[in-house]
């Protein structure tokens, strides 16, 4: 049985104080239940603070939304793997759309940062998913498979089975549009089938695929309940603390 996982990715928003006042809020709303697992990924600037007022609530995770691959050097602006576990970072969210459109990210560059932070025991949340032109185009398989075999290469069955694989389809990010639960079965079904030939089916039962693209509390539950949805990367609706515990209950139930 695969435990669910909803994360927060904050993009480049929250200041210290902010994420301070989001905490105590979702805390009170999310309440005790054990059955998700939760992420925050907040920037790099409000992970220490993320963390202290995590302080009494060490089952909320905190995760980094990108990193560089090599161990320290002369990398400007970039910030290593050793600094993420140093913050007590437990996950890094890979290879978002965001970053392969916007920073040109290659699946090369992602599969050196996603085998790196196996290397310092970070878990990957990578991010796939095709752009509306590849869907109507007929080429989300296609897209997939590439993005999957390229970033996950030279990974043996234990770290796989520690990476979290995010489906995002690129159109439906921040747009309004979500997949509906049929098209992203449909598309985690297939992301499961590829894992499986990377590896074998017994490993591609355990690793947990999350569907990411305008989840917010009235669609998650539909979603997460399908049987390879197993929970969510949120972006606009975890801003707000009681639509992100809405989400984070929505795994839950069956
Ligand atoms: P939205 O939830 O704002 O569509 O963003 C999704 C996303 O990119 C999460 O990583």
């Amino acid at each position: 049985m695969r435990k669910k996982i909803v994360a927060a990715n904050w993009k480049m928003n929250m200041t210290q104080s902010e994420a301070t006042r989001f905490i105590s809020t979702f805390l009170l709303e999310v309440g005790e239940s054990r059955d998700v697992e939760i992420v925050l990924v907040p920037p790099f600037t409000a992970i220490a603070t993320v963390n202290a007022a995590l302080e009494n609530a060490q089952h909320v995770k905190v995760g980094a939304q990108n990193m560089h691959w090599e161990r320290s050097g002369a990398f400007t602006g970039e910030i290593s793997p050793a600094m993420l576990r140093d913050l007590f970072v437990r996950y890094v969210v890979l290879g978002h759309s965001e970053r392969r459109i916007l920073f040109g990210e290659t699946d090369e560059i992602v599969n050196r940062k996603v085998r790196a932070a196996h290397e310092a025991t970070l878990r990957p949340i990578l991010c796939v998913g095709e752009s509306l032109e590849q869907r109507e185009r007929g080429e989300v398989e296609q897209v997939l498979s590439t993005q999957l075999r390229g970033s996950l290469a030279g990974l043996g069955a234990k770290e796989l089975q520690e990476t979290v694989i995010a489906y995002e389809p690129v159109w439906a990010i921040g747009t309004g549009k979500t997949a509906t639960a049929e098209q992203a079965q449909e598309a985690h079904a297939f992301v499961r089938r590829v894992l499986g030939e990377i590896s074998d089916e017994a490993t591609a039962e355990k690793i947990r695929i999350q569907y990411g693209g305008s989840v917010k509390p009235d669609n998650a539950r539909t979603l997460m309940s399908q049987p390879d949805i197993d929970g969510a990367l949120v972006g606009g609706a975890s801003l707000d603390p009681r639509s992100f515990a809405q989400i984070v209950q929505g795994a839950g139930e069956k």
